[in-house]
């Protein structure tokens, strides 16, 4: 068999890109290789999001074309975001790579690179193609759990992203091929899953007939096996009643939510075209909180957006406390290439967006240490995921609402166990604990 090697960057869509990918081509007796010195075609799943994404791509790519002078039967491909939004650049850039393909081609990549083995020169495919769920994947025995991409796209055009230019229009998958692909996780030894999309809650409504992710949340719920249903990433403009009642009513639906603020001043968010302010994101959170009362948040920002300025950023600084985040992420703007907010005209001075991004990570650290402080002493749901990193004798494990936590299983508790801990000790990036009664048994790995 011919050996593949898969290199990923980027968010947990690529990610289940790859697996498919490895899918499809192991279809075509491509083994997958861990090893990149004796594969024979190696393919980079590519990120655009931002310009040191892009960077480390091609520092890879300069990497990759050393391997190829040692080896020159190698065949390199570039996919994913980038190749979308570059597309013959990428050659260009990179001579060393022989095939370019967009996330429309995955479902064609087999015959892809047979064309390259055949015609021995460049291959570019970056055109729009139909929608195919592909189900593919490596052999996972013993994968707990699993992301599954139920849409693909945005439309929403915020003016600092690139991705309604690589991802293309929104586009949905019917909820039974879900339903279908979480069932065959499940009966393997899943017990988690993450609905993925990049507006996941706008999910379904391109269907016939439309649907919604409340709906599709109650149908995945019913899938025998499965513990936990996670979701991401949710936009605050397309948040509906009926999901925040979802929310509540669905039992496995775990209580994190990932909504994207990006900016907790008005002026701002009206020249990022996010579609609501800062006092509709509050309400909605208020509802959230009033449905779902243990429910955590997380968040992305981004600093230094052109014509922020330092009253701008206060506020932002002010949502992280008035929100209460469990978990942020802070992103220093970064130009995109084709996209309103590259060509304004204030931009921002990166030492300005450093000392801006510092500040706010000293809050989101603070007010997380206060959110996890009080789980002291609480007796909590923990998805058994493997043992403790420090210390092998422990189990290791996630709660609902996303918090690590480790403890002694006492021979009781095993992996894909749903186990009751009692939370004893509140430490930064983890919490630790003992455990309070014996374990729900996975019925699906006991069989
Ligand atoms: N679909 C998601 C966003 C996906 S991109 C949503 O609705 O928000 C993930 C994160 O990257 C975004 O939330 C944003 O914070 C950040 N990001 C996107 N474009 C960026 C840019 N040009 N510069 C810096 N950060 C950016
Ligand atoms: Fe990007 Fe905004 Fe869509 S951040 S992914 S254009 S919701």
């Amino acid at each position: 068999m011919a050996k593949l090697h898969l290199i990923t960057y980027g968010c947990q869509m690529n990610e289940y890109d790859s697996e498919r990918v490895a899918g499809l081509l192991r279809e075509r007796r491509w083994e997958l290789t861990s090893d990149e010195t004796e594969a024979d075609l190696i393919l980079v799943n590519t990120c655009a999001i931002r310009e040191k994404a892009e960077d480390k791509v091609f520092s890879k790519l300069g990497e990759l074309r050393l391997l190829k002078t040692q080896r020159p039967d190698l065949v390199i491909g570039v996919m994913g975001c980038m190749a979308q939004l570059h597309q013959s650049a990428i050659q260009r850039r990179a001579p060393a790579v022989d095939l370019v393909f967009g996330s429309p081609a995955i479902a064609r990549v087999g015959e892809l690179v047979d064309r390259v083995l055949r015609e021995r020169q460049p291959v570019l495919e970056t055109g729009e193609g139909p929608l195919v769920k592909i189900t593919a994947r490596p052999p996972a025995a013993g994968r707990l759990k699993a992301f599954v991409t139920v849409m693909e796209g945005c439309e929403k055009y915020c003016t600092f992203c690139v991705v309604p230019q690589t991802r293309g229009r929104e586009r949905s998958h019917p909820p039974e091929v879900i339903v279908d692909e979480v069932q065959r996780l499940a009966a393997q030894g899943c017990r988690e899953v993450t609905l993925l999309g990049q507006t996941v809650n706008a999910y379904g409504r391109d269907l016939t007939p439309p649907t919604d992710l409340g709906e599709l949340f109650a149908r995945v719920n019913d899938v025998e096996g499965l513990a936990r249903i996670r979701f991401t990433t949710s936009n605050p403009y397309n948040l509906t009643p009926r999901l925040i009642r979802a929310l509540r009513d669905v039992p496995k639906v775990c209580e994190y939510f990932h909504l994207p603020l990006q900016s907790g001043s008005n002026r701002v968010l009206e020249r990022m075209n996010r579609g609501y302010t800062r006092e509709r994101y509050l309400e909605l959170v208020a509802e959230i909180r009033d449905a779902v009362p243990a429910m955590a948040f997380s968040t992305d920002l981004i600093v230094g957006f052109p014509g922020e300025t330092e009253a701008d950023f206060a506020q932002t600084l002010a949502m992280i406390e008035a929100v209460g985040y469990d978990n942020v992420f802070v992103f220093r703007y970064s130009r995109r290439p084709g996209t309103p907010a590259a060509t304004m005209a204030d931009q921002v001075a990166e030492d300005v967006k450093a000392s801006r991004n510092t500040r706010l990570l000293e809050a989101a650290t603070r007010v997380g240490a206060e959110r996890s402080g009080r789980l002291t002493g609480r007796t909590m749901e923990v998805l058994v995921d493997g043992t403790s990193k420090k210390n092998a004798g422990e189990l290791s494990g996630r709660t609902r609402c996303n918090r690590v936590v480790n403890f002694d299983g006492q021979g009781s508790a095993s992996v894909g166990d749903l186990a009751q801990v009692h939370i004893d000790q509140v430490l930064p990036h983890s919490l630790r604990g003992t455990l309070a009664s014996r374990p729900e048994e996975a019925a699906c790995l006991s069989k």
